[in-house]
């Protein structure tokens, strides 16, 4: 645990040295959303690779790049491309940015996704926002010692994803799109989609939308007490819910077609967050 500590401040101390002021929101930039990275302004842009004991990501596609930056004038860190489980990362490293995240001080996490729509009501290229999450089948990111620098033990888990920034995000999505969906975010290891007896199973269990990314990003941030919003583009209807078999490409598509709305979507609840930081 010392070794995975020391690790982090030599992270931090090398973060630190190429940043003047860090700030204090961060948003992990999922499929649909990775061209908001184009729109940040007076950027520092740190390769992964270049970051020391930085996990890589491997997936075609998906960027390497923390970066810092304005939006809008509003200083943030965003990093272009997440590490998930099914790369082979063990959950430590999956979420080893957010404890970089939070020993640089940073108060807010936005965290965004594709997922397939559980939801019957739902339709592809529908915004979701996240106001909860199901992680039933994959063992937690905090198992082993508890880390007591960052948080308790034994946590709360019914303000996970934040009250206000959840009723801020429906206002916005009210005046952007006409209408807002919410609900709770399944979290599947993968890489396969789910089964379509996977996803009737979610469906009583719960669920609204199924991916397989956010839910160890979010405990970790829970658990360090970073406040937390959830976004997540609803690429394609989940397994068995229409006849259409599910393709990476049909995500990649439907991410691109919502891209303009999620952008709008962010870049304002940013705006609206970034007082009371
Ligand atoms: N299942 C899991 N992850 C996903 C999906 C899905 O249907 N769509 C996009 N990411």
């Amino acid at each position: 645990m010392n070794n995975y500590l020391n690790k982090m401040h030599e992270t931090v101390n090398y973060i630190q040295k190429k940043v003047k002021e860090i700030p204090k929101l961060a948003i992990i930039l999922g499929s649909g959303l990775g061209s908001l990275a184009d729109d940040i302004e007076n950027k520092v842009v740190l390769a992964y690779k270049d970051i020391p004991n930085f996990p890589i990501s491997t997936v075609a596609g998906h960027k390497g790049e923390l970066i810092f930056g304005t939006l809008n004038n509003v200083p943030i860190i965003a990093m272009n491309g997440r590490f998930h489980y099914y790369e082979g990362y063990d959950l430590k490293e999956t979420t080893y940015p957010i404890r970089i995240f939070k020993l640089l001080g940073v108060k807010t996490l936005i965290l965004t996704n594709a997922a397939g729509g559980i939801n019957t009501s739902f339709k592809k290229g529908d915004l979701m926002i996240i106001n909860d999450q199901l992680s039933f089948f994959a063992e937690s990111v905090l198992r082993g010692p508890n880390m007591d620098e960052f948080g308790d033990r034994f946590i709360d888990m019914s303000t996970t994803y934040d009250k206000e920034y959840i009723k801020i995000l429906k206002e916005i999505m009210n005046k952007h799109i006409g209408y807002f969906r919410e609900g709770v975010y399944a979290y599947m290891k993968g890489p396969t989609y789910e089964t379509p007896a996977e996803i009737r199973a979610l469906r009583t269990l719960g669920a609204d939308a199924v991916g397989m990314s956010t839910v160890p990003e979010a405990v970790v941030a829970h658990h360090s007490n970073i406040k937390c919003a959830g976004i997540t583009c609803i690429t394609n209807m989940a397994a068995g819910v229409t006849n259409e078999i599910l393709s990476h490409e049909e995500v990649k598509e439907t991410a691109l077609k919502a891209e303009e709305n999620f952008k709008k979507v962010v870049k304002e609840f940013i705006q609206k967050i970034a007082k009371e930081l």
